[in-house]
């Protein structure tokens, strides 16, 4: 499209890439295409009452089809995107997807990409988008990464299941899932920070590898990652020590120091109280989680947590793998108590394995944040994400 390579021309190029042996994280820098999508900011208490519309009657569900970028040449298209997942920061919408591969029709040339980045075109029609516009994978790896990557042969492959969590208005963070090659084993999960600076139509990506959870370690911000008033909120689902429930533990760190893994704390239910000391998931810890629920739920293991402004709550949406739909939790502080009663908000009309909810391109002028919000899904037999519009009445 004409107007993309218009838009194309202002970006400004940072350094490419730089990995720093001083310290062992890696940071990548990307030009921005100036393409501007609404953005509203909610700033919540920690605890919020009184909830309105709880009843979360859908007035309409709007089906936008697959993430497309309509500017690509029709010999190349992107398959086996995973889920996408997305940031808001400032005025720019990414999607951002994990392992993906770009498949020539004419050929059978595949590219792989272990990660890759598209820009939200027109939030009228929130399935355009910008897609391949950078070349190279935006997470970026570790030197020690590089290293296995060259002596193997070998990609590391990373994907990330929850969205972005706003630190500031520029700053954002994100967790993903490593692994050192396609089929080898879960390497834990990487915290990657997002800085956007529109005055230069720039985004920077940083991994401090600091922020490494092992596999030993709950996957804190893998399940979901909320910040209210300068507190980040960190949930984990363990699923490794019953069958029949997933038990969802949180940390939190205050925003401005979440990459210091030093100032996280630990919540334990029962004992009502943050610990400094971090436990690990050697056996169950029913009373330290903020809620247990059943293993049906969310195949992938992750959850959208955020405030509402049209219900004054914090809302839990979740994937009920066993039935396809989308149920949702709400509660007047970030740690709950959850309703118990979920209500079903929506069926999806196939198999479903993953979905995310997030409230943010909707609000535009006088409209509440959180009665409109945009679903994205990937399913097993069609791998590409599909977006869905639903407002509440
Ligand atoms: C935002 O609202 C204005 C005025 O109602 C409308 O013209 C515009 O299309 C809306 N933008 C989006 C992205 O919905
Ligand atoms: C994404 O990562 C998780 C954890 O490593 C893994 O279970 C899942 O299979 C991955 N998905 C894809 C499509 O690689
Ligand atoms: C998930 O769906 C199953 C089957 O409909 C149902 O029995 C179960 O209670 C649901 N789980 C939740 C947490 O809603």
């Amino acid at each position: 499209m004409g107007t993309f390579a218009l838009h194309v021309i202002v970006a400004v190029f940072l350094a490419a890439v730089t990995v720093s042996a001083a310290t062992p994280a890696a940071s990548t820098a990307f030009p921005v295409p100036s393409i501007i999508t609404p953005h509203y900011d909610t700033d919540p208490l920690y605890q919020v009452s009184p909830p309105a519309h709880l009843d979360f009657k859908v007035a309409y569900v709007d089906y936008w089809g697959q993430l497309t970028d309509w500017s690509r040449t029709p010999q190349i298209s992107t398959e086996n995107t995973d889920l996408a997942t997305f940031c808001s920061l400032q005025n720019r919408g990414f999607w951002f997807f994990g392992y993906t591969s770009s498949v020539k029709e004419d050929s059978y040339d595949v590219t792989s990409f272990s990660s890759t980045l598209s820009l939200a075109k027109d939030f009228a029609h929130p399935a355009w988008i910008v897609d391949n516009w950078a070349e190279w994978p935006p997470i970026p790896r570790t030197a020690d990464e590089n290293e296995v990557s060259v002596t193997y042969s070998t990609d590391i492959t990373v994907n990330a299941s929850t969205n972005c969590a706003v630190l500031s208005p520029s700053k954002a963070i994100q967790f993903w899932n490593m692994r050192l090659s396609s089929c080898g084993p879960f390497a834990g999960t990487s915290m990657v920070v997002y800085e956007f600076y529109p005055a230069y139509n720039a985004l920077k990506v940083t991994r401090p590898v600091t922020i490494t959870l092992t596999p030993d370690e709950y996957q804190y911000g893998s399940f979901a990652t909320v910040v209210v008033k300068g507190v980040v909120y960190l949930y984990a689902v363990d699923t490794s020590q019953d069958g029949y429930h997933q038990d969802i533990h949180v940390a939190s760190a205050p925003a401005a120091t979440v990459e210091d893994k030093s100032t996280w704390r630990y919540w334990d239910q029962g004992a009502g109280a943050w610990s400094s000391t971090e436990p690990f998931p050697i056996a169950r810890r029913q009373s330290a989680a903020i809620i247990s629920l059943p293993a049906q739920t969310s195949l992938r293991d992750s959850a959208s947590i955020f405030y509402s402004a049209y219900h004054n709550s914090y809302l839990l949406f979740f994937l009920n793998g066993s039935e396809d739909r989308l149920r949702v939790k709400y509660s007047s502080t970030p740690l709950g108590p959850w309703s118990t009663n979920d209500v079903v908000v929506f069926s999806f009309p196939a198999s479903v394995e993953h979905a995310l909810v997030t409230p943010v391109p909707f609000q535009n002028g006088s409209a509440v944040a959180g009665q409109t919000v945009l679903v994205s899904s990937y399913g097993y037999n069609e791998p590409k994400t599909k977006v869905w519009k639903l407002k509440f009445t």
